[in-house]
Parts: C-alpha cells; structure tokens; sequence
C-alpha cells in the first residue's frame, strides 16, 4: 500500500474515497537490492506542488551544529579551496574546506587570510614597499603600499597598475610614482557597507583594515560593480565570531594535532578529518581527540559508504559525515582497489542510518549538474561537496590556461601522484608506504565563471526539482522519502540517452 502523501489532492476531500495504485518504488526496497546505484542509474517521480519554487527553503546544516543557508560545500583539495572560495562560499551561505596538502603554518595563513574578509574578492592583494620596484603586476588593477612592505604595517600609498603601464621605465622605485592612499574602511564591512563607503566618499578604491591594523585588502568601485552584476547574496554563513564560517581539512597523523591547534586559534569553525576510507583507527583516534581537546569544534568524520563505517565513526562523536568513495570525477579508487560504492546507493543507506543519530551527511563527489544535487540531497544528505563543479571557477585557486582552443583551470584529485608529492599521500595511508600507487588523475576543467554567478542559478534549479517532488525543504524531502511516498525508479540505458538531449543535428546547451 502506497503511504499517503498529505499534500496530494487524493489525500484530502477532493476524491477521498480513491484507492491510489502502486507506482515507482520506495527508496527502502530500490536500494534494498544488492546492486549498486549512482545518480543517473536512478530517477525521481515527480510528485503534487501546491507551493512555487521561489518558496522552496534549501536551508540545511554542515554538521550537528553548523547551519547553512545553502547546501553547498566546495571539496578541501587543493585546486578548489583557499581563501577565495572560502569568502565567496561563505557570502553564498555554502562554505568551504581548506585543504590541507600544505605546510599547517600555510593552511593557517589561508584560514586567516578569508576570515579576515567579508567580501568576495577576485585576486590577491600585492604588497609593496615605497622603496620597492615592480617587475611583473600580475592580474591585480592595484597595490597596496605599506611603510614595511607586508600587510602588518601602515598603508602609505596605493600604486595603480595603468600608472605602472604608462611607465618609461618599469624599474622606478614605488616612491615615485604612488598615489596617495585615500581613508580605509573597516574590514569588517560587509558588501552593502563598502559599496556605500566608496559611493558616499565618491572614492574609486579604499583599503580594508581589519582590528589590529593588518591590511586585508583593496576594494574598488569595479569590485563592487562586479558583485552588483551577480544575483543578490544570500543569507551568507557568520560564525559566532561574526566573521564568515570557514572550515579546514587535517589528516590522521600525530603532527595534525598540532596543525589542528594552530587551525582552532585561527577561528576555524569546522574541521573534516580528511581520508579516502575512514574507518579506521587513525581517523577514530583523531575525532576521539579533537572531540576531547576542542568540544565546541564539529567534527566531520569520513569518508564512508556503509553503515558499519558510519557507526564507528558516529560512536566516536563525529558531528557529521561525508559519503563517497570512488564517485569523484578524478578518482580511479574503485578500478585500483576495487572498493567504493556507487553513490546514490551509499548516499541513502549511510544517510538513513546517521539520520537515527541526528548526523547531517555531506554526499561528497560525483556532482556534475544541479539534477545531481536534487538527487543527494532527496536521498538523504544534508549538503553536497564539489570539486569539480566549482575548480573552473574565478575563484578556485590557479590561473586559466588554454587547451584546443579552452580556456581551463587545472583540476587535480588528492590521490594523483603528482598531489601526493605534497603530502596528500597520508589521506590514502600512503604516506609511510615505498611505493606510491595513484588513486587519481590531473586533468583540466573549463573555465565557469564565477560561483557568486553560477551557484545562484545552480540552487534555482535545485529548488525547482523540489518543487516538482513537492518538497518544500529539505527536511520535507526526507520525510517523504522515509515515509515511502517519495518514489523512484532505475533508468535503463536508453532512458538514460532519452533523458538528455538527443536526436539533434546541433544544439546549444546554455544552463542560463
Ligand atoms: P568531484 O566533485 O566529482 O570532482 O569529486 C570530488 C571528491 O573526490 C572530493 O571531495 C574527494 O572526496 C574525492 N577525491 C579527491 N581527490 C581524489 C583522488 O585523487 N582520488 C579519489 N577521490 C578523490
């Protein structure tokens, strides 16, 4: 017997005395069939809205105690998550997870460097001395001047990349050829702030300084324009502090203790202990650990797939957990090892049993469209993380380059060898190992655009999938899922093919 969804016009007055037929299938008995299911394996029937899109709620949380405006989570690896994600995660309301493949004092540095911002910025700011000369101005349109060179000290002046351009000799000293530094705004401004900071003082350009006297950044009138031209902010994710929440990856081994200190005094509100197979002793010992030392932090646990894996980990305390081994787009775990799941299926069986221990799930890897999201987040995550989907963004670290005629970003998985040369071996235990065995590629994305454009429209479209599911949150798509009325099927092959654009000469696929 089909449970009865209670939004459904056959559940209420209109004709009561119907029996509904059986159709679809509930989750518990797809999944309960011993196969393997990913995302495209599986669709979602659709079901009644009496509810527009735009009053779909996508809001969520990280971890027990972590919420989110939206149920995005850029992947700690190093060709996604540094500062600049971090900020522009945070104003979207996501968040993002510094990656650790990096000395503790340089994760540090990056935690600091998007706590200290409350403004997505597009590069990095220069420092320079007045006694300095500038041989290569890289893609900034400013530098800062500071008395001492570094952001530690007063700002003296601002030097202008046209100025530099127009120079007969590059080589002038800084002194010479600065413009005096107008008045700073506090770095604790937000947008809305800044933007009428410049307009009232009809200012083209102003420093940001933040408490104690460290230089953040230079924000210009063409930043703000650039973030006017993007769909308005959300509600973006503040931490306690007021600053934006920021997250950060550690490994299991003994020196990530101390790395974990230096990353709790930095302000950082959520770490992930990062490993490919998490059940393990290392990982168990490190959130026995972290959950003793620092009971405030959340501690996300993983990655796993089963539940066995689940509850050791929960057992433990993990504040959350993140599911997927094998689904990533640079991942090669499964043809090496032979171990992994497919991740719909580990989305729905590890995110049913943490829900009985009230553990948001992040489904981690394998999203490649917004359809993708629709089906984790029906399935029982709570936030989905991404690499790939965002490593081709302005703000993913590294520059654009050209292939066959694209312009790309460089995309690497934590287990290719060339990333495992910088310590993110020890996330596959193979850092104490002679022989070096890859679990996964470097490759290249195409160039996105900015995420404070295309996260906007992604959400759009989650939330018009809800709409058609006649969910109106998250936490309503879940209860339709657990009490059986949400239904789904697996797709066959040629469904599959029906189910993308087919049968064209030649078409353009524009997302918006
Ligand atoms: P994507 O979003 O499909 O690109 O997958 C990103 C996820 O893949 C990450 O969040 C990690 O869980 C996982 N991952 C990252 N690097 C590797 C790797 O080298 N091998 C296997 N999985 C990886």
């Amino acid at each position: 017997m089909v449970p009865k969804n209670p939004r459904s016009p056959s559940s209420g007055a209109m004709n009561g005395s119907c029996c509904e037929l059986e159709d679809g299938f509930p989750a518990v008995q797809l999944f309960g069939q011993g196969v393997s299911y990913t995302y495209d394996d599986v669709i979602l029937l659709p079901g009644y809205i009496d509810f527009p899109a735009d009053a779909v709620d996508l809001s969520t949380r990280l971890s027990r105690r972590r919420p989110l405006a939206i149920p995005c989570v850029a992947s700690p690896m190093d060709t996604v998550s540094e500062a600049a994600m971090s900020v522009a995660m945070a104003a979207l309301g996501g968040a993002a997870i510094v990656h650790c493949n990096n000395a503790p004092d340089s994760q540090v540095a990056i935690v600091r460097a998007a706590k200290a911002r409350r403004i997505p910025f597009a590069t990095d700011p220069i420092f320079l001395s007045p006694s300095d000369s500038v041989s290569d101005f890289g893609p900034a349109a400013y530098a800062i001047v500071t008395e001492s060179g570094t952001s530690k000290s007063r700002v003296v002046g601002v030097v202008a990349k046209s100025d530099w351009d127009g120079l007969a000799n590059r080589n002038t000293l800084v002194s010479e050829y600065m413009r005096h530094a107008p008045v700073s705004a506090p770095a604790s401004y937000d947008f809305e702030k800044v933007a009428s900071f410049l307009a009232g003082g009809g200012l083209e350009y102003a420093p940001l300084v933040a408490e104690d006297g460290e230089v953040v950044d230079l924000v210009t009138k063409e930043d703000v324009e650039r973030i006017k031209g993007f769909p308005r902010l959300g509600v973006p994710s503040l931490g306690a502090d007021g600053r934006f929440v920021v997250g950060a990856a550690i490994g299991t081994r003994e020196t990530d203790k101390e790395r974990l200190e230096h990353l709790v005094k930095a302000g950082t509100n959520v770490v992930v202990v990062d490993s490919s197979q998490g059940n393990s002793i290392y990982q168990i010992e490190m959130i026995k650990y972290a959950k003793s030392m620092y009971p405030e932090l959340d501690v996300i646990g993983g990655n796993v797939v089963t539940v066995a894996q689940a509850q050791n980990l929960i057992k433990v305390g993990a504040d959350g957990l993140r599911v997927g081994m094998g689904s990533g787009s640079i991942c090669t775990t499964q043809e090496v090892c032979a171990v992994g799941r497919g991740q719909a299926t580990a989305v729905y069986k590890v995110s049913s049993f943490a829900k009985e221990h009230d553990v948001p799930v992040i489904a981690d890897g394998g999203i490649s469209n917004s359809g993708h999201i629709v089906k984790a987040l029906t399935l029982g995550a709570s936030t989905v993380m991404m690499g790939s989907f965002l490593a081709g963004s302005s703000e993913a670290p590294g520059v654009y380059e050209y292939l066959n005629g694209h312009r790309v970003k460089k995309y690497r998985g934590m287990g290719s060898l060339e990333a495992m040369t910088k310590g993110s071996d020890a996330r596959y235990l193979g850092d104490t190992l002679k022989l070096k065995v890859a679990q996964g590629v470097v490759g290249a994305v195409a160039d996105k655009g900015s995420i404070l454009k295309f996260i906007p429209y992604t959400m759009q479209a989650v939330k018009q999938g809800f709409q058609d599911l006649g969910a109106s949150s998250l936490q309503s798509a879940h209860d339709l899922l657990h009490s059986e009325v949400l239904r789904l099927e697996v797709r066959t092959g040629a469904a599959q093919v029906e189910g993308g654009v087919h049968g064209l000469v030649s078409f353009e696929k524009k997302f918006f």
